[in-house]
């Protein structure tokens, strides 16, 4: 009988995973994700704006803008179609480019002013922007271009579809990092304002050496709007002292936003550039640091103060032996810190950077025309010609800024799949406020992960929640946009946008413990099943909250809350247990059988043994069905932890259980298991609800526990140890089954 029951449970881990792989195809039927698919190839190339507002999402195609419903993007949509005139596509392929290329990619949509964006599109190799009038209030399905107004795009969008580009819209003026010319040459930041550009100077490779544009952003530095500043994410190239092998660098730049440029020099050109260098970095065993060096993306995370947000930078490193991938997280603080600091300065390029220490000009070279300099310069064209001839010569700040604990937040070294995108959504949770990053890759996967940074042990955690598969054929993800306010997610590839919500609480079942060990801070348990959580205040009324993330400690949150009351089936001749786990390992546990209006206390048998996770009954009798009350004692605290109703089914009720199970088989993902061992749940046969209570059997922890409990309850022998071992990877070393079965399985490692 004990080794039938061992096998039992290993029969019964095979139905686990297949039910794993199947809840990996209910994203879809959960409602929780949907698909806009563009026609064919129009999104080799795109842009895409959130417009919360309005509630739409647009998207800049080949050729095309779409205007999606935010709420449902697979709802009917707008559309413009604005392709290259045939002029326009005739010189293009003149010039010796190829078809597909010779189109409209619209790389750039902003927000203009309250009725209008502003596009740009490449043009077929003629850059050309256009407003679109979106309206406003009741006008709000309007979506026109004014095609008498089409603009050339020069310094707005680049040439070439592939080019990267990074643009921001502040006070109706357009702040862009690209490449302004036909033969990508002349990289730049511009400003084009409404009469006015203003610009990185023509050819200068102490300003700009081949840099790839990122991001960019627009972040107060006081409650003085003279002083905002706008910030530039890119990589470029450093020649090594030996003049030798280019290394990339990633830059942090930024400007004056209202920067008017010098009068006499300068003229047009920035008078505030100013950059530093972003580390993302790991400590080598023997001092020498792996260097994570090509940022992929940023994202900038908004908070309430806004002067302060956050930013995450996604990298990878440069090296062609050693492929990894690192996210990092860097303060204002640190990055005002270094613009603040000491100027680098070498005598000839084939010297080191090193600190500045002469004589400093006034105003501070890189400071903005605001009240802080004393309200002496009303614009940057009245600063003295030495400011700016410093700030042209001395470009570049010598600290670099170190991340936030200085060292990554998140490490994948693990090699196989490239991460591409990172969208950062802040989320209170009962222990405090974490971060949970989307990350996308080139296999139509969004992680969705939270890290915990351990100040005693200067140790970062990383807890991976969920693997979203957005899309059902393997793509690079290229797009990622989130929605604070409605909890979804926008994910963009070159097939389509997926629409996602960022949390399905429901996934992780309906018992305090799954949804606690889950460690999901959007979600906690509210005493009847695992649903969004909600700060205090919110929702006064719902107090009652289970939640630890930071520890994922359900026994504590959940013990004595749980399983109150519970109906388990046994079979006749058969056995089962009931659970009953104490909230501390220290209680003594006693039960009684309550059968009628007596109550008596269950003396262990040869047939009835008391393990330390409930009652083992072995060979049921019509005679054992009742009422069975678990009570723990300590420290003379009585405590009634579970109730178990066990009802005595005989085998024939049993066959008609199982035959049931096979009619409707198929691929239904909710196939009753093929036994009612450890216990058949009272409700419907649900496959999840059982699932949760076989984990619940086995302790959370790794599988393999069960097979020292097995030996520890049953007294397997050495020989049948071995036949059980041999059993047991059947489905846990299948790597397709053990990747699909982590789109649901929360998984914790650790990083360093
Ligand atoms: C999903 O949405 C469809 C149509 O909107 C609806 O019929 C279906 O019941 C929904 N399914 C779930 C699981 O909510
Ligand atoms: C917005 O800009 C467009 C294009 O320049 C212009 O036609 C329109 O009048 C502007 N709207 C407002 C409200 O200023
Ligand atoms: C540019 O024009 C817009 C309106 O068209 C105005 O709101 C904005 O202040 C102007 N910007 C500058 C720098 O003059
Ligand atoms: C249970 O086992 C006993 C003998 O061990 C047998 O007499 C009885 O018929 C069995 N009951 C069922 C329902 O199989
Ligand atoms: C217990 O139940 C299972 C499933 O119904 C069955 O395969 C097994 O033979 C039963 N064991 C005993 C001892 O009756």
């Amino acid at each position: 009988v004990s080794l039938q029951t061992c096998m039992t449970f290993f029969l019964l881990w095979n139905t686990i995973a297949e039910i794993l792989v199947s809840l990996f195809h209910t994203l879809w039927e959960l409602n929780r994700t949907r698909v806009f698919q563009a026609g064919e190839g129009r999104l080799q190339h795109y842009s895409m704006l959130l417009d919360e507002t309005q509630e739409r999402l647009i998207i800049g195609g080949k050729d095309i803008l779409y205007s999606l419903n935010l709420e449902r993007i697979t709802a009917p949509h707008k559309e413009i179609h604005w392709p290259s005139s045939e002029e326009q596509v005739g010189d293009c392929l003149m010039q010796g480019r190829e078809k597909p290329e010779c189109a409209n990619y619209i790389k750039l949509v902003q927000h203009y002013n309250s009725t209008h964006l502003l596009a740009c599109g490449t043009g077929a190799f003629s850059p050309v922007c256009a407003y679109i009038r979106v309206g406003r209030g009741t006008e709000v399905n309007l979506l026109l271009l004014e095609s008498d107004h089409i603009e050339s795009g020069r310094g707005r969008c680049p040439f070439h579809p592939n080019s990267p580009s990074a643009s921001t819209m502040y006070r109706g003026e357009l702040f862009v990092g690209l490449y302004t010319d036909y033969w990508e040459n002349d990289a730049a930041l511009y400003r084009l304002g409404n009469r006015s550009f203003i610009r990185t100077e023509v050819g200068d490779r102490q300003q700009l050496n081949e840099p790839k544009f990122v991001g960019s952003a627009v972040i107060p530095d006081n409650d003085d709007p003279a002083d905002d500043k706008v910030y530039y994410f890119f990589t470029e190239r450093v020649a090594n002292i030996e003049g030798g092998n280019k290394a990339v660098y990633t830059r942090v730049a930024r400007v004056c936003a209202n920067d008017q440029g010098g009068q006499r020099m300068l003229v047009n050109r920035w008078s505030s550039f100013l950059k530093t260098r972003l580390i993302c970095s790991v400590a080598g065993p023997n001092g020498i640091d792996t260097h994570f060096d090509e940022l992929k993306d940023v994202f900038v995370l908004r908070k309430k103060d806004e002067k302060n947000p956050e930013i995450f930078g996604l990298f990878s490193t440069t090296s062609a032996v050693f492929k990894g991938y690192a996210v990092c997280m860097y303060n204002m603080e640190d990055i005002r810190a270094a613009f603040n600091g000491p100027f680098a300065y070498r005598e000839r390029t084939d010297h080191h950077w090193k600190v500045y220490d002469g004589r400093v000009p006034y105003p501070r070279p890189g400071s903005c025309a605001s009240k802080i300099n004393g309200g002496q310069f009303s614009s940057s064209k009245e600063y003295p010609d030495e400011v700016l001839r410093f700030v042209r010569s001395h470009p570049f700040m010598f600290q670099a800024v170190q991340p936030v604990h200085r060292r990554p937040i998140l490490l994948d070294t693990e090699g196989g799949r490239k991460l591409t995108q990172l969208a950062v959504d802040r989320v209170e949770a009962e222990d405090g406020h974490y971060n949970v990053l989307f990350i996308g890759t080139d296999n139509s996967v969004v992680l969705k992960m939270i890290t915990i940074y351990n100040k005693e042990a200067d140790t970062v955690e990383e807890v991976l929640l969920e693997e979203l598969q957005v899309f059902k054929v393997p793509v690079p993800i290229t797009e990622i946009l989130i929605s604070t306010k409605r909890h979804q997610l926008y994910v963009g590839s070159e097939l389509g946008v997926t629409q996602i919500r960022v949390h399905q609480c429901g996934l992780y079942g309906s018992a305090c413990a799954d949804c606690c060990l889950a460690r999901d801070p959007y979600c906690a348990w509210d005493g009847f099943t695992c649903s969004r959580y909600y700060p205090a205040g919110l929702y006064t009324k719902r107090r009652f909250r289970r939640q630890d993330v930071r520890h994922g400690n359900a026994v504590q949150q959940c013990n004595g809350l749980q399983l109150s009351e519970k109906l388990v089936y046994g079979v006749e001749n058969n056995s089962t247990l009931l659970e009953c786990r104490p909230r501390s390992l220290q209680a003594s546990v006693t039960w009684y059988i309550q059968q009628g209006v007596d109550m008596e206390e269950v003396k262990g048998d040869d047939r009835v043994i008391q393990t330390p996770h409930g009652l083992l009954l072995l060979k049921i009798a019509k005679g054992d069905a009742g009422v069975y009350v678990c009570q723990s004692t300590e420290h003379g605290f009585v405590q009634t932890v579970v109730r178990v109703t066990l009802e005595v089914l005989d085998e024939g009720k049993v066959e008609g259980l199982l035959h049931k199970g096979e009619e409707d088989e198929g691929d239904s993902p909710h196939r009753p298991p093929p036994c009612p061992f450890p216990s058949l749940p009272s409700a419907p046969s649900s496959s999840k609800l059982w699932y949760k209570d076989f984990m619940q059997l086995i302790g959370y922890s790794n599988f393999q526990q069960v097979a020292q409990y097995c030996e520890k309850v049953w007294c397997v022998s050495d020989r049948k140890r071995k036949k059980l071992k041999g059993m047991a990877p059947k489905w846990r070393y299948t790597p397709g089954a053990e990747q699909r079965a982590r789109a649901r399985a929360p998984r914790h490692t650790q990083g360093q």
